[in-house]
């Protein structure tokens, strides 16, 4: 057996051993804690270069402090029938899972991209399981919300008028350019965060229009499917990677720019509903001009409410290695809070200490 150290702290971008010794590898990961023990559902990347495609699945780890991680194996596989949707080679990324209450089911949607077709397909999937750590069941993959109009679409979205043809493309998109084109088939869906509200709500916030807008779906009350309700967010700004938390009853989201497997400043924003109107807050880092514009290396997937500490928050990025995909590094930071805005700081080391009451809320 394994003889491994006690972690007291995290270490961001250190290499992360399980309770194997090997690096975490759960990549474009959430964290689900449930019964006093959490669980972080991530991508299984393979080595090299084309480590980013899915041979294997979704990996998932569980821990009772967040520092020590038990690997608790594989939650979804992929599908050795050729033509299935999670056929070996296809790409799952960004797995998130929530629990619902009614039905007593652990729901884990994840963006898919098919088996040889790059990033065309651009769907989200469904796999559900009646354990926390699996193995889930893959339900479907689909564009969401064919056929269905944002609420409150006006009829400029829904029918341009002639001119519209000249403008220029950030303009056209805000106009709907992309939005129309896939209301027949269902808008586009790559990066994404599932969220729960207060009220049991969950919403699928995922990267659509070519990457440029964001889409905020409402999930039905078993959470394996659209209500129909949904709205367009940041139309235009090219947001990837959204992970969106609570706080006071105000609703944050961090971001980040779209330059693939290269890092890029984060965004992050506000909004009094979830529906918006969502506020852009700018560029969350504090630091070196290094560590602002690449994130401190890093891309958000997900913001962890501390256990045992409301209103506290761990930012959660990827620090990417395209050249060797499974060694991609995990940067763990505190959100600390800055007149109203939540705000990144880089440590070398830190553990949740750092959280006492009062001491980083302002
Ligand atoms: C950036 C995204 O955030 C990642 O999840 C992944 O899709 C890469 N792009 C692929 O280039």
């Amino acid at each position: 057996m394994a003889l491994q150290t006690t972690r007291t702290s995290f270490t961001p971008g250190e290499v992360w051993p399980d309770d194997q010794g090997i690096h975490i590898n759960a990549h474009g990961g959430g964290l689900l804690c449930h019964e006093g023990m959490h669980y972080w559902f991530g991508e299984h990347k393979g080595s090299g270069p084309k480590g980013h495609l899915a041979e294997v699945g979704v990996h998932v780890y569980a821990s009772r402090d967040l520092y020590n991680w038990k690997d608790s194996g594989i939650a979804l596989q992929v599908s050795l029938e050729t033509g299935h949707d999670l056929e070996s080679g296809c790409v799952i990324e960004r797995p998130k899972v929530i629990y619902n209450r009614k039905t007593r089911t652990f729901i884990m949607w994840f963006h898919l991209e098919l088996k040889g077709k790059g990033y065309d397909a651009a769907r989200t999937g469904l796999a559900v399981s009646d354990k926390v750590a699996g193995p889930y069941q893959f339900v479907r993959s689909v564009r969401p919300n064919a056929g269905v109009w944002p609420v409150g679409a006006t009829e400029a979205l829904k029918h341009p008028a002639a001119s519209a043809s000249e403008l220029a493309e950030r303009d056209a998109v805000v106009a709907g350019k992309y939005l129309r084109r896939d209301f027949p088939g269902g808008q586009m869906s790559r990066d994404m965060t599932l969220f729960v509200d207060d009220d049991e709500k969950a919403y699928l916030l995922t990267a659509s229009e070519n990457n440029q807008t964001l889409h905020l779906h409402e999930l039905t009350d078993d959470y394996r499917d659209f209500t129909g309700r949904w709205t367009r967010v940041f139309a235009g700004d090219s947001n990837e990677a959204p992970a969106v938390f609570k706080k006071d009853g105000k609703y944050y989201m961090i971001s980040s720019d779209c330059t693939g497997w290269r890092p890029n400043p984060a965004r992050s924003g506000v909004a009094d509903s979830i529906w918006g109107p969502w506020t852009a807050l700018g560029n969350p880092c504090r630091g070196t001009e290094k560590d602002i514009s690449t994130t401190f290396e890093s891309q958000s997937t997900y913001v962890l409410p501390v256990p045992g500490h409301p209103g506290e928050f761990v930012y959660m990025g990827d620090r990417w290695r395209p050249d060797n995909a499974s060694d991609g590094r995990y940067i763990w930071l505190p959100i600390e809070w800055e007149e109203g805005k939540p705000v990144l700081r880089w440590y070398e080391t830190w553990d949740l200490s750092q959280f006492i009451p009062n001491r980083l809320s302002d």
